[in-house]
Protein backbone atom coordinates (compact mmCIF):
# COMPACT_ATOMS: atom_id res chain seq x y z
CA UNK A 1 0.00 0.00 0.00
CA UNK A 2 1.66 3.18 -1.12
CA UNK A 3 1.43 5.99 1.73
CA UNK A 4 -0.74 9.32 1.05
CA UNK A 5 -0.88 12.86 2.68
CA UNK A 6 -3.47 15.16 1.63
CA UNK A 7 -0.99 17.66 0.65
CA UNK A 8 2.80 17.42 0.58
CA UNK A 9 4.61 20.08 1.34
CA UNK A 10 8.97 20.13 0.12
CA UNK A 11 11.01 22.31 1.95
CA UNK A 12 10.76 23.76 5.69
CA UNK A 13 11.50 27.94 5.17
CA UNK A 14 9.75 30.74 5.38
CA UNK A 15 7.28 29.75 2.48
CA UNK A 16 6.98 26.11 2.93
CA UNK A 17 5.82 26.80 6.90
CA UNK A 18 3.57 29.94 5.81
CA UNK A 19 1.80 27.44 2.76
CA UNK A 20 1.63 24.44 5.49
CA UNK A 21 -0.16 26.75 7.90
CA UNK A 22 -2.87 28.31 5.63
CA UNK A 23 -3.50 23.89 3.97
CA UNK A 24 -3.94 23.15 7.50
CA UNK A 25 -6.53 26.16 8.24
CA UNK A 26 -8.65 25.17 5.63
CA UNK A 27 -8.59 21.46 7.17
CA UNK A 28 -6.17 19.62 5.27
CA UNK A 29 -3.41 17.11 5.98
CA UNK A 30 0.04 18.35 5.20
CA UNK A 31 3.98 16.10 5.05
CA UNK A 32 6.24 18.53 5.09
CA UNK A 33 9.33 17.03 3.40
CA UNK A 34 12.81 18.46 4.35
CA UNK A 35 16.38 17.15 3.15
CA UNK A 36 17.92 18.04 6.22
CA UNK A 37 16.85 19.28 9.88
CA UNK A 38 14.02 21.02 9.99
CA UNK A 39 15.63 23.95 10.81
CA UNK A 40 18.03 23.69 8.02
CA UNK A 41 17.20 26.38 5.04
CA UNK A 42 18.25 29.12 3.58
CA UNK A 43 15.70 31.02 5.27
CA UNK A 44 17.35 29.89 8.67
CA UNK A 45 20.93 31.76 7.97
CA UNK A 46 18.79 35.47 6.45
CA UNK A 47 20.56 37.94 8.73
CA UNK A 48 20.00 41.53 7.16
CA UNK A 49 15.88 40.78 7.88
CA UNK A 50 12.62 41.50 6.43
CA UNK A 51 11.77 44.49 4.43
CA UNK A 52 8.15 45.83 5.26
CA UNK A 53 6.59 49.24 4.62
CA UNK A 54 5.19 49.72 8.29
CA UNK A 55 7.85 52.57 9.49
CA UNK A 56 5.76 56.06 10.32
CA UNK A 57 8.43 57.64 7.33
CA UNK A 58 7.87 54.95 4.90
CA UNK A 59 5.02 54.44 2.37
CA UNK A 60 4.18 51.51 0.84
CA UNK A 61 4.18 52.97 -2.71
CA UNK A 62 7.75 54.05 -2.20
CA UNK A 63 8.59 50.08 -1.20
CA UNK A 64 6.92 49.60 -4.69
CA UNK A 65 8.70 51.84 -6.40
CA UNK A 66 12.07 50.47 -5.41
CA UNK A 67 11.08 46.79 -5.53
CA UNK A 68 9.95 47.84 -9.27
CA UNK A 69 13.67 50.11 -9.89
CA UNK A 70 15.74 47.17 -8.63
CA UNK A 71 13.77 44.59 -11.08
CA UNK A 72 15.41 46.51 -14.01
CA UNK A 73 12.36 46.52 -15.81
CA UNK A 74 10.97 42.87 -15.46
CA UNK A 75 8.85 43.32 -12.51
CA UNK A 76 5.44 41.69 -12.76
CA UNK A 77 3.15 44.83 -11.43
CA UNK A 78 0.53 43.06 -9.86
CA UNK A 79 3.02 40.84 -8.19
CA UNK A 80 5.19 43.67 -6.82
CA UNK A 81 1.63 45.48 -5.23
CA UNK A 82 0.51 42.11 -3.41
CA UNK A 83 4.04 41.90 -2.10
CA UNK A 84 4.31 45.46 -1.21
CA UNK A 85 0.57 45.50 0.06
CA UNK A 86 -0.24 42.19 2.24
CA UNK A 87 3.42 41.98 3.03
CA UNK A 88 1.95 44.13 5.91
CA UNK A 89 -0.72 42.13 6.84
CA UNK A 90 1.50 38.98 7.05
CA UNK A 91 3.62 41.04 9.39
CA UNK A 92 1.82 41.92 11.68
CA UNK A 93 0.07 38.05 11.48
CA UNK A 94 4.10 36.74 12.11
CA UNK A 95 4.18 39.30 15.04
CA UNK A 96 1.05 37.57 16.94
CA UNK A 97 2.33 34.50 16.20
CA UNK A 98 5.09 34.95 18.21
CA UNK A 99 7.99 36.74 16.17
CA UNK A 100 9.97 38.69 18.07
CA UNK A 101 12.24 41.71 15.68
CA UNK A 102 13.89 44.30 17.39
CA UNK A 103 12.61 47.17 19.06
CA UNK A 104 13.58 50.52 20.99
CA UNK A 105 10.81 51.67 23.48
CA UNK A 106 8.55 49.31 22.63
CA UNK A 107 8.97 49.95 19.12
CA UNK A 108 9.73 48.22 15.65
CA UNK A 109 13.16 49.27 14.63
CA UNK A 110 14.01 49.52 11.09
CA UNK A 111 17.24 49.52 9.73
CA UNK A 112 18.27 50.80 6.01
CA UNK A 113 19.35 48.31 3.00
CA UNK A 114 20.62 49.29 -0.46
CA UNK A 115 18.22 50.43 -3.13
CA UNK A 116 15.98 51.15 -0.39
CA UNK A 117 14.98 54.55 -0.04
CA UNK A 118 13.83 54.44 3.36
CA UNK A 119 14.84 52.56 6.47
CA UNK A 120 12.12 49.73 6.17
CA UNK A 121 13.65 46.06 7.23
CA UNK A 122 12.77 44.55 10.29
CA UNK A 123 15.41 42.52 12.10
CA UNK A 124 15.81 40.06 14.93
CA UNK A 125 18.39 39.65 17.47
CA UNK A 126 20.43 41.77 15.70
CA UNK A 127 21.56 39.70 12.63
CA UNK A 128 19.43 36.72 13.20
CA UNK A 129 15.94 37.11 11.52
CA UNK A 130 15.56 33.87 9.69
CA UNK A 131 16.26 31.96 12.59
CA UNK A 132 13.92 33.49 14.69
CA UNK A 133 11.02 33.38 12.28
CA UNK A 134 11.69 29.68 11.59
CA UNK A 135 11.46 29.40 15.37
CA UNK A 136 7.80 31.43 15.20
CA UNK A 137 6.58 29.44 12.35
CA UNK A 138 8.02 26.09 13.49
CA UNK A 139 6.23 26.72 17.15
CA UNK A 140 3.22 27.50 15.48
CA UNK A 141 3.63 24.69 13.11
CA UNK A 142 4.22 22.07 16.10
CA UNK A 143 0.95 23.33 17.74
CA UNK A 144 -1.03 21.71 14.55
CA UNK A 145 -1.86 18.61 14.68
CA UNK A 146 -2.31 18.28 10.85
CA UNK A 147 1.04 19.07 10.04
CA UNK A 148 3.86 16.47 10.40
CA UNK A 149 7.79 16.32 9.11
CA UNK A 150 10.05 14.37 7.65
CA UNK A 151 12.87 15.56 8.07
CA UNK A 152 16.16 14.45 6.13
CA UNK A 153 14.35 13.10 3.30
CA UNK A 154 15.16 14.00 0.03
CA UNK A 155 12.72 14.80 -2.28
CA UNK A 156 14.13 13.59 -5.96
CA UNK A 157 11.30 13.69 -8.62
CA UNK A 158 7.65 14.34 -9.19
CA UNK A 159 5.11 11.79 -10.11
CA UNK A 160 2.29 12.77 -12.37
CA UNK A 161 -0.16 10.65 -13.65
CA UNK A 162 -2.51 12.15 -16.39
CA UNK A 163 -0.87 15.37 -16.61
CA UNK A 164 -1.38 15.83 -12.86
CA UNK A 165 1.32 16.35 -10.40
CA UNK A 166 0.09 13.34 -7.59
CA UNK A 167 3.07 12.60 -5.26
CA UNK A 168 6.92 12.72 -5.03
CA UNK A 169 9.62 9.92 -4.77
CA UNK A 170 12.22 10.29 -1.61
CA UNK A 171 14.71 8.76 -0.21
CA UNK A 172 14.02 6.88 2.86
CA UNK A 173 15.96 8.98 5.83
CA UNK A 174 17.31 5.84 7.69
CA UNK A 175 17.72 3.47 4.86
CA UNK A 176 18.43 5.77 1.81
CA UNK A 177 15.70 3.65 -0.45
CA UNK A 178 13.43 5.11 -2.72
CA UNK A 179 10.09 5.86 -1.45
CA UNK A 180 6.46 6.89 -2.79
CA UNK A 181 4.05 9.28 -1.19
CA UNK A 182 0.83 10.36 -2.81
CA UNK A 183 -1.05 13.45 -2.57
CA UNK A 184 -3.47 15.77 -3.88
CA UNK A 185 -1.53 18.40 -4.52
CA UNK A 186 2.59 19.11 -3.68
CA UNK A 187 3.58 22.47 -2.55
CA UNK A 188 7.35 23.42 -3.40
CA UNK A 189 8.85 25.63 -1.38
CA UNK A 190 12.42 24.09 -1.54
CA UNK A 191 14.32 27.04 -1.92
CA UNK A 192 17.31 28.48 -4.23
CA UNK A 193 20.23 27.05 -5.81
CA UNK A 194 23.24 29.07 -4.75
CA UNK A 195 25.24 25.94 -3.89
CA UNK A 196 25.27 24.84 -7.60
CA UNK A 197 28.41 27.81 -7.27
CA UNK A 198 32.01 27.52 -5.86
CA UNK A 199 31.28 30.20 -3.55
CA UNK A 200 27.96 31.03 -2.16
CA UNK A 201 26.46 32.22 0.89
CA UNK A 202 23.74 29.74 0.76
CA UNK A 203 23.92 26.50 3.18
CA UNK A 204 24.64 23.15 1.21
CA UNK A 205 20.61 22.09 0.99
CA UNK A 206 20.47 24.82 -1.91
CA UNK A 207 20.94 22.90 -4.40
CA UNK A 208 17.70 24.02 -6.71
CA UNK A 209 15.97 20.45 -7.04
CA UNK A 210 12.71 21.87 -6.56
CA UNK A 211 13.36 23.95 -10.03
CA UNK A 212 15.09 20.21 -11.65
CA UNK A 213 11.88 18.39 -10.57
CA UNK A 214 9.54 20.83 -11.94
CA UNK A 215 11.23 21.13 -15.20
CA UNK A 216 11.70 17.25 -15.67
CA UNK A 217 7.40 17.17 -14.64
CA UNK A 218 6.80 19.21 -17.45
CA UNK A 219 6.26 22.63 -15.66
CA UNK A 220 7.86 25.83 -16.79
CA UNK A 221 10.34 27.64 -16.01
CA UNK A 222 11.00 31.38 -15.89
CA UNK A 223 14.09 34.12 -16.18
CA UNK A 224 16.66 31.67 -14.73
CA UNK A 225 19.61 33.82 -16.00
CA UNK A 226 18.74 36.01 -13.14
CA UNK A 227 21.14 34.86 -10.22
CA UNK A 228 21.99 37.90 -7.63
CA UNK A 229 25.75 37.89 -6.15
CA UNK A 230 25.82 39.23 -2.78
CA UNK A 231 29.12 41.68 -2.71
CA UNK A 232 30.42 40.82 1.00
CA UNK A 233 30.78 37.49 1.46
CA UNK A 234 34.03 36.65 3.98
CA UNK A 235 37.08 35.93 2.17
CA UNK A 236 39.47 34.47 4.25
CA UNK A 237 41.38 30.84 3.50
CA UNK A 238 39.79 28.24 5.42
CA UNK A 239 36.58 29.75 6.38
CA UNK A 240 33.03 28.97 4.66
CA UNK A 241 31.84 32.46 2.52
CA UNK A 242 29.92 33.27 5.61
CA UNK A 243 27.33 36.11 4.78
CA UNK A 244 28.38 40.09 6.03
CA UNK A 245 24.70 41.42 5.50
CA UNK A 246 24.39 44.42 3.78
CA UNK A 247 22.64 46.26 6.93
CA UNK A 248 26.36 46.38 7.97
CA UNK A 249 26.59 49.04 5.03
CA UNK A 250 23.08 50.01 6.14
CA UNK A 251 24.57 51.14 9.01
CA UNK A 252 27.46 52.83 8.01
CA UNK A 253 30.04 50.41 6.89
CA UNK A 254 32.19 51.13 3.77
CA UNK A 255 34.33 49.49 1.34
CA UNK A 256 38.42 50.12 0.71
CA UNK A 257 40.35 47.95 -1.40
CA UNK A 258 44.12 46.44 -0.45
CA UNK A 259 45.44 49.86 -0.42
CA UNK A 260 43.01 51.00 1.95
CA UNK A 261 41.26 53.33 -0.09
CA UNK A 262 37.65 53.73 -0.29
CA UNK A 263 36.53 53.13 -3.96
CA UNK A 264 32.33 52.49 -4.21
CA UNK A 265 32.19 56.58 -4.54
CA UNK A 266 34.47 56.37 -7.81
CA UNK A 267 31.81 53.77 -9.42
CA UNK A 268 28.12 55.40 -7.90
CA UNK A 269 26.48 57.66 -6.61
CA UNK A 270 25.08 55.79 -4.02
CA UNK A 271 28.03 54.32 -3.21
CA UNK A 272 28.28 51.36 -0.77
CA UNK A 273 24.43 51.55 -1.15
CA UNK A 274 24.16 51.03 -4.91
CA UNK A 275 22.10 48.45 -6.07
CA UNK A 276 23.88 45.02 -5.30
CA UNK A 277 24.91 44.38 -8.67
CA UNK A 278 26.66 47.43 -8.83
CA UNK A 279 28.42 46.72 -5.61
CA UNK A 280 29.25 43.62 -6.81
CA UNK A 281 30.29 44.27 -10.44
CA UNK A 282 32.40 47.18 -8.82
CA UNK A 283 34.39 44.93 -6.13
CA UNK A 284 35.24 42.77 -9.01
CA UNK A 285 36.49 45.49 -11.32
CA UNK A 286 38.26 46.95 -8.40
CA UNK A 287 39.99 43.57 -7.34
CA UNK A 288 41.13 43.37 -10.51
CA UNK A 289 42.34 46.42 -11.21
CA UNK A 290 44.67 46.39 -8.10
CA UNK A 291 45.04 42.59 -9.27
CA UNK A 292 44.05 41.39 -5.76
CA UNK A 293 41.11 38.62 -4.87
CA UNK A 294 39.74 40.46 -2.43
CA UNK A 295 38.07 43.76 -0.61
CA UNK A 296 37.78 44.75 2.79
CA UNK A 297 34.71 45.73 5.11
CA UNK A 298 35.58 48.23 7.30
CA UNK A 299 33.01 48.80 10.13
CA UNK A 300 36.08 50.59 12.64
CA UNK A 301 34.51 53.56 12.62
CA UNK A 302 32.12 51.26 15.07
CA UNK A 303 32.32 50.46 19.08
CA UNK A 304 32.74 46.86 19.73
CA UNK A 305 29.64 47.13 22.69
CA UNK A 306 27.39 48.69 19.45
CA UNK A 307 28.79 46.35 17.13
CA UNK A 308 28.27 42.99 19.40
CA UNK A 309 24.79 44.20 20.32
CA UNK A 310 23.57 45.17 16.66
CA UNK A 311 25.47 42.00 14.86
CA UNK A 312 25.98 39.62 17.64
CA UNK A 313 26.32 36.73 15.50
CA UNK A 314 28.30 38.56 12.85
CA UNK A 315 30.44 39.98 15.28
CA UNK A 316 31.02 36.14 17.02
CA UNK A 317 31.84 34.26 14.03
CA UNK A 318 34.27 36.91 12.51
CA UNK A 319 35.73 36.82 16.34
CA UNK A 320 36.06 32.81 15.93
CA UNK A 321 38.25 33.75 12.49
CA UNK A 322 40.60 36.02 14.42
CA UNK A 323 39.10 39.29 13.54
CA UNK A 324 37.69 41.62 15.25
CA UNK A 325 35.15 43.93 13.52
CA UNK A 326 35.60 47.09 15.27
CA UNK A 327 39.70 46.87 14.71
CA UNK A 328 40.16 44.97 11.65
CA UNK A 329 38.95 45.71 8.26
CA UNK A 330 37.22 42.14 7.07
CA UNK A 331 38.13 40.67 3.60
CA UNK A 332 35.33 39.95 1.94
CA UNK A 333 34.08 39.02 -2.20
CA UNK A 334 30.84 38.42 -3.83
CA UNK A 335 29.24 34.82 -3.16
CA UNK A 336 26.01 33.83 -5.26
CA UNK A 337 23.51 34.49 -3.00
CA UNK A 338 20.40 34.42 -4.52
CA UNK A 339 18.02 33.60 -7.75
CA UNK A 340 15.14 35.33 -8.94
CA UNK A 341 13.88 33.05 -11.79
CA UNK A 342 12.41 29.67 -10.87
CA UNK A 343 9.24 27.82 -11.48
CA UNK A 344 6.87 29.87 -12.99
CA UNK A 345 3.70 30.56 -11.29
CA UNK A 346 0.70 32.71 -11.13
CA UNK A 347 0.03 35.07 -7.93
CA UNK A 348 -1.46 32.36 -6.47
CA UNK A 349 1.66 29.79 -6.81
CA UNK A 350 -0.19 27.67 -9.40
CA UNK A 351 2.48 26.70 -11.57
CA UNK A 352 1.94 25.30 -15.35
CA UNK A 353 1.46 22.10 -14.05
CA UNK A 354 -2.07 20.81 -12.86
CA UNK A 355 -1.64 19.73 -8.89
CA UNK A 356 1.91 21.39 -8.58
CA UNK A 357 2.26 24.44 -7.23
CA UNK A 358 5.72 26.56 -5.97
CA UNK A 359 6.17 29.77 -3.14
CA UNK A 360 9.55 31.29 -2.31
CA UNK A 361 13.04 31.48 -3.98
CA UNK A 362 11.99 27.96 -5.98
CA UNK A 363 9.18 29.97 -7.79
CA UNK A 364 9.31 32.96 -10.42
CA UNK A 365 6.13 35.16 -9.92
CA UNK A 366 8.46 37.99 -11.84
CA UNK A 367 7.94 39.83 -8.08
CA UNK A 368 11.92 40.61 -8.38
CA UNK A 369 12.51 41.27 -11.95
CA UNK A 370 15.95 40.99 -13.28
CA UNK A 371 17.32 41.81 -9.44
CA UNK A 372 15.96 41.24 -6.21
CA UNK A 373 15.85 44.60 -3.88
CA UNK A 374 17.76 42.80 -0.74
CA UNK A 375 15.49 42.02 2.07
CA UNK A 376 12.69 41.03 -0.13
CA UNK A 377 13.02 37.56 -0.31
CA UNK A 378 11.56 36.41 3.32
CA UNK A 379 8.69 38.80 2.97
CA UNK A 380 8.26 36.94 -0.69
CA UNK A 381 8.10 33.50 0.67
CA UNK A 382 5.51 34.81 3.54
CA UNK A 383 3.03 35.98 1.11
CA UNK A 384 3.02 33.91 -1.52
CA UNK A 385 3.98 30.75 0.64
CA UNK A 386 0.74 31.52 2.28
CA UNK A 387 -1.33 32.62 -1.31
CA UNK A 388 -0.25 28.87 -2.49
CA UNK A 389 -1.02 27.17 0.38
CA UNK A 390 -4.65 28.41 -0.01
CA UNK A 391 -5.05 27.94 -3.63
CA UNK A 392 -3.54 24.42 -2.89
CA UNK A 393 -6.51 24.02 -0.26
CA UNK A 394 -8.49 24.18 -2.96
CA UNK A 395 -7.81 20.56 -4.36
CA UNK A 396 -8.52 19.19 -1.26
CA UNK A 397 -11.97 17.26 -2.68
CA UNK A 398 -8.94 15.94 -5.78
CA UNK A 399 -9.08 12.34 -5.38
CA UNK A 400 -5.77 10.99 -4.42
CA UNK A 401 -4.06 9.18 -7.54
CA UNK A 402 -4.12 5.09 -8.24
CA UNK A 403 -0.66 3.63 -6.96
CA UNK A 404 -1.02 1.66 -10.07
CA UNK A 405 0.74 3.80 -12.94
CA UNK A 406 3.28 5.57 -10.53
CA UNK A 407 6.05 3.52 -10.62
CA UNK A 408 6.11 3.02 -6.60
CA UNK A 409 8.87 0.66 -6.54
CA UNK A 410 9.53 0.71 -2.82
CA UNK A 411 11.62 -1.80 -1.06
CA UNK A 412 13.09 -2.59 2.04
CA UNK A 413 16.71 -0.87 1.38
CA UNK A 414 19.57 -2.07 -0.28
CA UNK A 415 21.24 -5.15 0.70
CA UNK A 416 25.09 -5.05 0.85
CA UNK A 417 26.07 -5.00 -2.67
CA UNK A 418 23.81 -2.22 -3.23
CA UNK A 419 25.26 -0.58 -0.35
CA UNK A 420 28.93 -0.47 -1.79
CA UNK A 421 27.53 0.90 -5.16
CA UNK A 422 26.22 3.48 -3.64
CA UNK A 423 28.81 4.10 -1.74
CA UNK A 424 31.17 4.53 -5.54
CA UNK A 425 27.80 6.38 -6.87
CA UNK A 426 27.78 9.09 -4.01
CA UNK A 427 31.94 9.50 -4.43
CA UNK A 428 30.94 9.81 -8.03
CA UNK A 429 28.20 12.55 -7.29
CA UNK A 430 30.25 14.50 -5.08
CA UNK A 431 33.26 14.78 -7.85
CA UNK A 432 30.37 15.63 -10.63
CA UNK A 433 28.92 18.28 -8.16
CA UNK A 434 32.51 19.41 -7.46
CA UNK A 435 32.86 20.03 -10.99
CA UNK A 436 29.82 21.68 -11.95
CA UNK A 437 30.35 24.23 -9.08
CA UNK A 438 33.55 25.84 -10.77
CA UNK A 439 31.97 26.09 -13.98
CA UNK A 440 29.33 27.68 -12.66
CA UNK A 441 32.02 30.23 -10.56
CA UNK A 442 34.52 30.69 -13.21
CA UNK A 443 32.03 30.68 -16.51
CA UNK A 444 28.34 31.17 -15.88
CA UNK A 445 28.85 33.85 -12.70
CA UNK A 446 28.95 37.78 -12.08
CA UNK A 447 30.46 38.40 -16.11
CA UNK A 448 29.55 35.96 -18.78
CA UNK A 449 30.01 35.89 -22.31
CA UNK A 450 28.97 33.59 -24.97
CA UNK A 451 32.32 31.92 -25.25
CA UNK A 452 32.30 30.98 -21.54
CA UNK A 453 28.66 30.20 -21.37
CA UNK A 454 29.24 27.61 -24.55
CA UNK A 455 32.30 26.12 -22.88
CA UNK A 456 30.31 25.69 -19.82
CA UNK A 457 27.02 23.51 -22.03
CA UNK A 458 29.57 21.58 -23.77
CA UNK A 459 31.23 20.65 -20.25
CA UNK A 460 28.12 19.98 -18.51
CA UNK A 461 26.63 17.72 -21.52
CA UNK A 462 30.04 15.90 -21.42
CA UNK A 463 29.25 15.15 -17.56
CA UNK A 464 26.19 13.92 -18.59
CA UNK A 465 26.85 11.42 -20.28
CA UNK A 466 28.27 9.31 -16.96
CA UNK A 467 25.72 7.19 -15.30
CA UNK A 468 24.27 9.18 -12.76
CA UNK A 469 22.02 9.19 -9.51
CA UNK A 470 18.95 11.18 -9.11
CA UNK A 471 20.42 13.96 -7.21
CA UNK A 472 23.21 14.77 -8.83
CA UNK A 473 21.69 14.76 -12.29
CA UNK A 474 18.64 17.41 -10.88
CA UNK A 475 22.44 19.60 -9.49
CA UNK A 476 23.22 19.42 -13.41
CA UNK A 477 19.80 19.81 -14.78
CA UNK A 478 19.66 23.45 -13.05
CA UNK A 479 23.15 24.57 -14.19
CA UNK A 480 22.39 23.99 -17.22
CA UNK A 481 19.26 25.41 -17.48
CA UNK A 482 21.21 28.77 -15.66
CA UNK A 483 23.69 28.92 -18.12
CA UNK A 484 20.89 27.88 -21.50
CA UNK A 485 18.90 31.35 -20.24
CA UNK A 486 22.15 33.29 -19.95
CA UNK A 487 23.63 32.57 -23.28
CA UNK A 488 19.96 33.31 -24.81
CA UNK A 489 19.59 36.72 -23.11
CA UNK A 490 22.06 39.19 -25.21
CA UNK A 491 22.18 41.85 -23.46
CA UNK A 492 22.91 42.69 -19.85
CA UNK A 493 19.85 43.86 -17.39
CA UNK A 494 19.88 43.58 -13.17
CA UNK A 495 22.36 40.55 -12.15
CA UNK A 496 22.79 39.05 -15.53
CA UNK A 497 25.71 40.57 -16.76
CA UNK A 498 27.17 39.95 -20.31
CA UNK A 499 30.37 41.24 -21.23
CA UNK A 500 29.94 40.49 -25.19
CA UNK A 501 26.60 42.28 -24.62
CA UNK A 502 27.09 45.15 -21.93
CA UNK A 503 24.12 47.57 -22.37
CA UNK A 504 20.61 46.99 -21.38
CA UNK A 505 18.31 46.48 -24.64
CA UNK A 506 14.51 47.38 -23.75
CA UNK A 507 13.71 47.41 -27.45
CA UNK A 508 14.17 43.26 -27.80
CA UNK A 509 14.96 41.83 -24.33
CA UNK A 510 12.60 43.63 -22.00
CA UNK A 511 10.50 40.30 -21.87
CA UNK A 512 11.13 36.76 -19.67
CA UNK A 513 12.77 33.90 -20.25
CA UNK A 514 10.65 30.79 -20.34
CA UNK A 515 11.94 27.78 -20.50
CA UNK A 516 10.83 24.00 -20.53
CA UNK A 517 11.34 20.77 -21.42
CA UNK A 518 11.39 19.28 -25.25
CA UNK A 519 10.23 23.02 -25.94
CA UNK A 520 13.72 25.33 -25.73
CA UNK A 521 13.33 28.94 -24.87
CA UNK A 522 10.72 31.03 -25.42
CA UNK A 523 9.74 34.68 -24.15
CA UNK A 524 6.37 36.21 -22.56
CA UNK A 525 5.65 39.85 -22.05
CA UNK A 526 6.43 41.58 -18.83
CA UNK A 527 2.95 42.78 -18.40
CA UNK A 528 0.72 40.55 -16.76
CA UNK A 529 3.18 38.01 -16.74
CA UNK A 530 2.24 36.21 -13.48
CA UNK A 531 -1.42 35.97 -14.73
CA UNK A 532 -0.79 34.57 -18.17
CA UNK A 533 0.18 31.21 -16.94
CA UNK A 534 -1.61 28.49 -18.54
CA UNK A 535 -2.32 25.03 -16.87
C1 LIG B 1 21.79 40.59 3.80
O1 LIG B 1 21.55 40.56 5.00
O2 LIG B 1 22.64 41.29 3.28
C2 LIG B 1 21.00 39.67 2.91
C3 LIG B 1 19.64 40.15 2.79
C4 LIG B 1 19.05 39.69 1.51
O3 LIG B 1 19.72 39.10 0.69
O4 LIG B 1 17.87 39.97 1.30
Amino acid sequence: MVPETDFIVVGSGIAGLRAGLELARAGAGVTVLTKDRREESNTEYAQGGIAVALADTDEVSLHEEDTTSAGAGLCDERAVEVLVEEGRWYIRELIEWGAEFDREGGRLLFTREAAHSRPRILHAHGDATGREIVRALLARAGAERKISFLAHAETESLIVQDGRAVGVRYLDPLVRAPRTLLARGVVLASGGAGALYLHTTNPAVATGDGMAMAFDAGAELADMEFVQFHPTALNLEGAPRFLLSEALRGEGGVLRNAAGKRFMPRYHDAAELAPRDIVTRSIVAEMERTATRTVFLDMTAFDAAYLRRRFPKIYSTCLGFGLDLARDPVPVSPAAHYIMGGVRTDLEGRTSLPGLYAAGEVACTGVHGANRLASNSLLEGLVFGARAGRAAAQDLAVPHAAAVGTGATDDGGPGATAREDLRRMSAAADAVRKRVRRLMWERVGILRSRASLTRALSEFEQIARAPLRTAPRNFLTVAALIARAALWREESRGAHFRVDFPARDDGRWRVHSIIQKDAGISSAETVEFAATVRQ
